[in-house]
């Protein structure tokens, strides 16, 4: 399968490595007749189960984890991954694994400069890794896919050399010195975060401060996280998910037709499918994530009663509101966003929709007007200071290439190695990393906000604000100004379509 070029090419990245081989890396990608292989698209699963129809169930409010302890700096909360048992489907009970068993787990509500220790009990059958995704937060607590968690009396193989192994119980420790922004928290065990997300491991993190409180955006019962995801179902009523391994013991990866990405055929907003939110005519402030494997939406209101008026990005605000008709969100990627359903009569309906769908997967929920309400919020012009990062500043520059070789998913033709660092950026300078692409790649940075100033064809609506997930799509390139502002030590760099992340689409960063 791999022709001479091919192996050429690979050889070459190999020797030169991430973050010195810039020439030979640029001229390998110019040459189109060294790109790929064919890349597998992702591949939909069908549901075995009757499934219901759409908005017949209400959007689930997900419930707010409560600290164990509060003191002067810090909230502590204890926290267990375990099996439980959801009612996802009405009428039908699914196995989970789930943050206190729920799917999704619950929400962590933080501010600014306090500090969340969190402590992570598990009773999984196998290990588990904690990222809170979005967070600055130090190496020992950014959950590296090695650092595992194993329940008590786990007697298995780690399928990879294990880093930091704790047993039963892991403190992770979230500064949250950082902006308000809507961040998540989920499984990142190396080799099995796919499924283990799929099986319910996720749930939302917001940051509050006071610069966002005093904007006067919509607050408290008309602030929603959307957690928004797809699914399939088993004949039983189970989370289908095409392992080799159904276990998630030993072995890793997914049958073959799905190595691009698992999808299914069932959208759920925070764990019930295509559900309703009766809303009354005013403004709603919706926290969307997209918390799905490897499916894209495109979110659009029917009918277009209002904008979809974005607020926020990954990190934080945006300096400015930007009205989108259409709102692409890859998977990982956050939109905190604003909708104004004031003058609708009650009864109207305007449905939440996926322009990338067809058939149920076209639908995501429908918003229900009960009747006019008072609305004190708004939407100020400007929303907060965002310090644009100057690529002319940059002293060192990235390139980066995601892409199948020799049937694996790559960067710069090398799969994921936990001992081989692939870039080493010193702490606080300024870094241009030049992101290609051989197909859908969600790109997401850990440790490092980042902020898109170039795109093939242009820059998109969606790519202002502080990102730490950028969608690269199929030949694109797409330059991001970054760095790594607060903490050394080991992070990850990888794709956010959670099979090419397990099947290896994955960097080592080590900050200096
Ligand atoms: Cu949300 Cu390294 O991931
Ligand atoms: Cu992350
Ligand atoms: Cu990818």
């Amino acid at each position: 399968m791999a022709s001479t070029s091919t192996l050429t090419r690979r050889q070459l990245i190999r020797t030169t490595g991430l973050g010195i081989g810039v020439a030979a890396t640029g001229l390998a990608l110019s040459g189109c007749s060294l790109l790929p292989e064919t890349t597998p698209g992702a591949a939909l699963l069908t549901s075995a189960v009757p499934l219901p129809a759409p908005f017949g169930v209400p959007l689930p409010i997900l419930p707010r984890a409560q600290p164990t302890s509060r003191n002067a700096g810090t909230d502590v909360y204890d926290i267990t991954a375990r099996p439980g048992v959801a009612e996802i489907l009405p009428g039908v009970p699914t196995p989970v694994w789930g943050y206190d068993g729920s799917f999704p787990g619950p929400t962590i509500v933080a501010e600014r400069d306090r500090t969340v220790l969190l402590r992570l009990h598990t009773e999984l059958p196998v290990p588990t890794v904690l990222h809170l995704h979005g967070g600055a937060t130090p190496a020992d607590s950014d959950g590296f896919p090695t650092d595992f968690l194993v329940p008590e009396g786990w007697t298995g193989q780690h399928t990879h050399p294990a880093g930091d192994v704790a047993v039963g119980t892991r403190e992770y420790r979230y500064p949250n010195r950082q902006q308000a922004a809507s961040l998540w928290y989920h499984d990142h065990r190396m080799d099995f975060t796919g499924p283990q997300v799929w099986r319910g491991l996720f749930g939302s993190y917001l940051i509050h401060d006071p610069a966002e409180d005093a904007l006067g955006l919509p607050t408290g019962e008309h602030d929603i996280p959307l957690l928004v995801c797809d699914r399939a179902f088993g004949a039983d009523g189970s989370l289908a998910y095409p392992s080799l391994d159904r276990t998630l013991s030993s072995v890793a990866g997914v049958e073959e037709p799905y190595a691009g990405g698992v999808l299914g055929d069932v959208v759920l907003v925070n764990g019930a499918p295509w559900p309703e939110l009766d809303v009354t005519a005013r403004r709603y402030r919706f926290r969307i994530l997209n918390a799905s494997n490897a499916r894209q939406f495109r979110f659009e209101l029917d009918p277009p009663v209002a904008p979809i008026v974005q607020v926020g990005s990954d990190c934080g605000l945006l300096a400015e509101p930007v009205a989108h008709t259409a709102l692409p969100v890859s998977p990982a990627e956050r939109y905190d966003v604003v909708i104004d359903f004031g003058g609708l009569a009650a009864g109207t309906t305007v449905e939440l929709r996926n322009g990338l769908g067809s058939g149920p997967t076209a639908q995501v929920m429908r918003f229900r007007v009960t009747g006019a309400a008072a609305d004190d919020s708004r939407v100020l012009a400007r929303l907060a200071d965002v310090e644009p990062l100057d690529p002319a500043k940059a002293s060192t520059a990235r390139r980066l290439a995601f892409a199948r070789t020799s049937g694996q998913w790559t960067i710069n033709g090398a799969p994921f190695d936990p001992s081989r660092p692939d870039a080493t950026p010193r702490l606080r300078q300024l870094e241009t990393w030049t992101i290609t692409s051989d197909g859908d790649h969600p790109v997401h940075v850990h440790s490092a906000p980042f902020q898109v100033v170039d795109r093939t064809g242009g820059l998109a609506a969606t790519d202002r604000g502080w990102k730490d997930t950028v969608a690269v799509g199929p030949a694109q390139t797409v330059t991001i100004v970054t760095r790594f502002p607060e903490f050394r030590g080991r992070f990850v760099a990888h794709c956010h379509n959670l099979e090419h992340e397990d099947m290896m689409m994955m960097a080592t960063i080590e900050v200096l």
